[in-house]
């Protein structure tokens, strides 16, 4: 018991440090974006991990109800899993972004490599028939080489600056998820949620889809709109395949 609860703080010592220096808004060694222009009262909600069943599918309505864009940060094992979800996201406005193949923070930190980004790009550009130009690193962890490695490779890397914490379990209730958003939200905010959950694939995602749903009329009643990060930030949101 001694051995595992010394091995749960050192877990926990890494994970702080981790989020301290590596995750926006304050990491990322000068590669993140983590927001657009403050000039404009334009935000882009961003979805990460999925996609996955049933809830990219809820969302994926209310959004359509809502009618807004959104940016999806899609894990390559997720796709493979469901690639009707990547066509649906897709013909219906969103756009795709790369979140790596399979969430391991090992493979973000290791110097050499860069695996988990191409096996991810290569999945979901079979099914895209254009390769996705957006990366967001799983948990946000950024290191310089990371870094380096996604330039070389074309790649916009995209952070945050509106977090919450839509990804507890039990979940959060979507009207407090809700106003913490509100409350953070500034011109150009780039807002991150979570259309699945990795550990636990049975989380439907009900209070994260009922906080966009009481998020985005608030916000465009004080006259924002919603957009997807390209056109947020003004890039190309894919490169064709050659
Ligand atoms: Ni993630």
């Amino acid at each position: 018991m001694a051995l595992r609860s010394t091995k749960q703080a050192a877990t926990k010592i890494i994970d702080t440090t981790g989020n301290l220096v590596l995750s926006p808004p304050y990491g990322g060694f000068g590669f993140y974006h983590n927001h657009g222009p403050r000039t404009e009262r334009k935000v882009a909600l961003t979805f990460d991990d999925g996609p996955n069943k049933p809830s990219t599918e809820m969302l994926l309505d209310t959004l359509g109800e809502l009618g807004v864009p959104a940016t999806f940060f899609c894990l390559g094992i997720q796709a493979q899993f469901h690639p009707d979800l990547i066509t649906r996201i897709d013909t219906e406005g969103h756009v795709i972004g790369n979140h790596s193949m399979r969430h391991a923070r090992k493979d973000t930190l290791m110097l050499r490599g860069g695996q988990h980004i191409d096996e991810c790009a290569d999945v979901l550009a079979q099914l895209l028939g254009r390769r996705p130009r957006l990366y967001r690193p799983p948990w946000g962890w950024l290191t310089p080489w990371e870094g380096s490695r996604l330039i070389q490779r074309g790649y916009a890397i995209i952070g945050w600056d509106v977090y919450t914490l839509d990804w507890k379990l039990p979940e959060v209730d979507g009207r407090v998820l809700a106003d913490g958003m509100y409350r953070d939200t500034k011109p150009g905010s780039i807002i991150l949620l979570h259309d699945s959950n990795g550990i636990r694939p049975e989380s439907q995602k009900v209070q994260m889809t009922h906080a966009v749903r009481h998020l985005v009329p608030r916000l465009q009643a004080e006259g924002y709109t919603f957009v997807t990060v390209p056109e947020l930030l003004n890039m190309p949101a894919y490169i064709p395949l050659l």
